[in-house]
């Protein structure tokens, strides 16, 4: 992986494929890392796309966090994805966000639209916590701080993954990225996201074209639920991956290459 310094801090990240074409950039959820989009980066380097994927700050191989560091909020993550971007001179560029990559997304079209020639919103909402959820995310982070992110991971397996993918490869493999995150990353990204605004009424001022994905069997973002917040963007369209949960880039790999591609290759 490549290393920049944002802020003092080391992040890491993959830039792969011509300097020349559109920079596509993929950013994961949570409590995961760039491994979760391994198989894309694959896929749209091979058909010629420059890829960009980072460890979001704290998560992955980028520096954890340190005593005395500012909090981590969505609107800090967006800060520093954006001065890695500009130092790769990347920007303007199509990002794709996992879940809480989308949160991201969604501070970085907030604070920078311009930076945004497209935008893939992937198994993710604009809503806000509400208060049972803001209880769970203090409840999980006190989990994190208190017994490790593999007893995070256990918690939240089998909301994300679809049925079929709850044992063998794919499982063990989102078990393993969710469990190395550093204990202090989680509950600071459950916080980060419990304090995150409504981005609904973002939706409709979105300058840029803006596709929805989401997974067959998404419990946390059911496809009639991302139908409609397609319908509150303009322009947008809406694609349900089959044989997926939360995590579709990893639970079916190809199809989301497939339409990540076509989008990029459609702007
Ligand atoms: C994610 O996959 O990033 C999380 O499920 C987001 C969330 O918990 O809201």
């Amino acid at each position: 992986m490549q290393e920049a310094t944002i802020d003092a801090d080391q992040v890491r990240f993959t830039d792969e494929g011509p300097k020349g074409s559109r920079p596509v950039v993929l950013v994961h959820g949570f409590p995961l890392d760039s491994n979760v989009w391994r198989h894309q980066v694959v896929g749209l380097v091979q058909s010629g796309h420059r890829v960009i994927c980072p460890d979001l700050p704290g998560f992955g191989q980028s520096q954890a966090p340190k005593p005395g560091d500012p909090p981590m909020s969505l609107d800090s993550l967006a800060e520093a994805l954006r001065e890695l971007l500009r130092q790769q001179e990347a920007l303007p560029c199509v990002l794709a966000g996992l879940s809480m990559g989308g949160y991201v997304a969604f501070a970085l079209a907030r604070q920078t639209p311009g930076a945004l020639a497209g935008l893939v919103l992937v198994d993710t909402k604009p809503t806000a916590d509400n208060d049972q959820q803001k209880q769970a995310r203090n409840d999980m982070a006190a989990l994190a701080r208190a017994e490790g992110a593999g007893a995070v991971a256990e918690r939240m397996l089998g909301k994300v993954l679809a049925e079929p993918h709850r044992v063998g490869p794919v499982s063990q493999e989102v078990m393993r990225m969710m469990s190395r995150q550093p204990p202090e990353t989680v509950a600071q990204a459950c916080e980060a996201m419990r304090d995150r605004p409504d981005s609904t009424p973002l939706l409709a001022t979105l300058p840029m074209p803006v596709l929805w994905l989401t997974g067959e069997q998404d419990e946390l973002c059911p496809p009639e639920q991302v139908r409609e917040w397609a319908a509150l963007t303009p322009g947008a369209k809406a694609t349900v991956i089959p044989d997926a949960g939360h995590l579709t880039p990893i639970e079916n790999p190809a199809a989301v290459t497939t339409a990540v591609r076509t989008f990029v290759d459609g702007l």
